[in-house]
């Protein structure tokens, strides 16, 4: 991604100026933005983060103390799918460890890495706040709960399918 394609569209830079304006100043708009950034180009880029510091009138070290504290943001570019597995106490001792190691080998990747043809990534996260339903495994947006071995495979196989017709 070069500094030349990081730039938002008028219209998200609209929507970020009436956001900022609910806010106090506009560093607390901060996170949104980040989203919003992040959402737009896949992953926050060094140059995404100054576009969102320029746009914001932070200075980068602002803007990096945020995406570099919260798991959420992500630096790198990752698969179509991403596959964040709770490895917390609670998911720990309901298999999570073993989850991983599963969809790892299944993939031929490793925690962190990204399958070659894109679509899956696996990570390992803190609790996702569904301790309930451990272990838990958030794809994208959705949370996967009670997730096993046999559970993963399945989206695997369907996202796989999916992934072909696009
Ligand atoms: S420990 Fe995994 S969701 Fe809380």
């Amino acid at each position: 991604m070069s500094a030349e394609s990081v730039r938002f569209s008028d219209e998200r830079l609209a929507e970020i100026e009436a956001l900022v304006k609910r806010y106090p100043s506009p560093q607390s708009a901060l996170m949104p933005v980040l989203y919003m950034a992040q959402e737009d180009f896949g992953y926050l880029s060094m140059d995404a983060q100054q576009m969102v510091a320029d746009v914001l009138g932070l200075r980068l070290m602002q803007v990096r103390e945020v995406v570099t504290f919260y798991t959420m943001f992500r630096e790198q570019p990752c698969g179509t799918y991403l596959l964040e597995v709770c490895t917390n106490a609670g998911c720990m001792l309901n298999g999570a460890n073993e989850l991983v190691s599963h969809m790892c080998d299944t993939l031929g990747i490793s925690v962190g890495e990204t399958t070659s043809d894109g679509l899956f990534t696996v990570t390992e996260v803190e609790c996702a706040g569904a301790c309930g339903g451990a272990p838990v495994v958030q794809v994208n947006n959705i949370y996967h709960e009670k997730a096993t071995p046999e559970t993963m495979d399945a989206f695997i196989v369907k996202a796989r399918s999916e992934g072909a017709g696009k």
